[in-house]
């Protein structure tokens, strides 16, 4: 079996099956829909998306973002409180640049997305952790640390984390927001994952308390279009949009991505956004039950994991004298790989965790992925 043949350009040993790639496969990214998208934009007479622009990003797409979202979320979204950026990364960066300075504290959970903590490591951040459970971000621990921290701000995923697949419920999102405004804290909120539900609807997106405590959404179309557009939007309130529009960056380069703003734009307004984020739920919310019920078979009982309710992601726990960074190099021998729950760790810990993700493969290599990976994991229980 070819395994690699929908993948994009990732380059892995030919049957190589890595399940711990986070990214859709080939056949999932809409080229005729964006074909279509870009030559309604390029038919306009009113080329003014090929200029710098504006510094909020394009107004155009403002409008009509805030339109999808307010279709979308319990409370409206104003054009006003809309950013455009390149993406999740670089809204991340960006807001490293605009309120952190190196050596400041900024607090994190256990676990985290690895390359957001890459991106603060980057910017020699003290990064500071705060557990996750079942139910999201542990926000009682989050209240005891202010108690003696000032951070800058606060880094979290909120619905169908980035490795753990946990969602913080609507009580906990409450606290979360009373606790930040009491304490004067920044909220990131990173919500890449928000429309990938394969259940029931997620509680309100941490955009919705803009106006409550000093709080960044970040929305991106990497997982719901394609990453290759580097395209996504903050959500905040217009006193920090202000803020973060007189940067140095935005005078001089414009706002950020008109061009493949407008692009979107024309996807939205032609009605392929919502055919498509529907079409991405029934496709990936078939590969999990493929998927799990092929690891609930494969895997040894000490192996433990929840069936995810939206996102990419499965988080399997193994028995705690595992190490899964060592367990990947007797995973690759047998042509699977995965991603070790130590990435995931600003400490490094998390060693008998892996992170699984099913956006990339089809049913069938996902159901010999796991095959491959119960194999591995019988023969290294001790
Ligand atoms: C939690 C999280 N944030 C951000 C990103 C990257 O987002 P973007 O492609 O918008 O930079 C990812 C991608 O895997 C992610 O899982």
């Amino acid at each position: 079996m070819d395994s690699n043949q929908t993948l994009p350009q990732i380059d892995l040993p030919r049957d190589m099956i890595h399940l711990g790639i986070g990214q859709p496969s080939n056949h999932l990214l809409p080229i005729k829909e964006l074909e279509k998208a870009a030559a309604h934009c390029l038919s306009k007479e009113n080329s003014f998306f090929l200029a710098y622009g504006e510094e909020r990003g394009n107004a155009n797409f403002r409008q009509t973002l805030a339109k999808f979202l307010t279709g979308q979320y319990p409370n409206r979204v104003d054009p006003e409180q809309l950013l455009i950026t390149n993406g999740n990364s670089q809204a991340l960066d960006f807001i490293c640049t605009l309120f952190t300075k190196p050596g400041d504290t900024v607090l994190v959970e256990e676990p985290s997305y690895f390359l957001a903590l890459r991106i603060f490591a980057d910017r020699k951040l003290n990064l500071v952790s705060i557990p996750v459970d079942d139910n999201g971000l542990v926000t009682d621990v989050l209240r005891k640390k202010l108690e003696t921290l000032k951070p800058s701000f606060l880094y979290t995923i909120p619905t169908y984390h980035n490795p753990a697949s946990v969602t913080l419920p609507l009580k906990r999102r409450e606290n979360l927001v009373e606790i930040c405004a009491q304490n004067d804290l920044l909220v990131v909120a990173d919500e890449v994952y928000h429309f990938l539900n394969y259940s029931d609807d997620p509680p309100p997106p941490m955009g919705n308390w803009t106006g409550t405590c000093p709080l960044i959404s970040l929305g991106s179309f990497s997982k719901i279009l394609a990453p290759g557009l580097r395209l996504g939007w903050m959500h905040t309130n217009v006193g920090l949009i202000k803020k973060m529009t007189k940067s140095g960056l935005i005078d001089s380069g414009g706002g950020f991505n008109p061009f493949t703003s407008e692009i979107v734009n024309s996807f939205i307004c032609l009605g392929f956004l919502k055919v498509h984020i529907k079409h991405l739920k029934t496709v990936y919310g078939q590969r999990i039950k493929v998927f799990c019920d092929q690891l609930r078979m494969h895997l040894p009982k000490q192996a433990k994991f929840k069936i995810p309710k939206g996102g990419y992601f499965i988080w399997v726990k193994l028995p705690d004298n595992m190490d899964t960074k060592s367990l990947r190099q007797e995973a690759r021998k047998h042509n699977v790989d995965f991603h070790q729950g130590s990435l995931f760790s600003h400490n490094k810990e998390l060693k008998n965790y892996l992170r699984l993700a099913f956006a990339l493969y089809d049913e069938d290599v996902l159901a010999e992925g796991a095959r491959r990976l119960g194999k591995v994991i019988l023969e290294n229980l001790s």
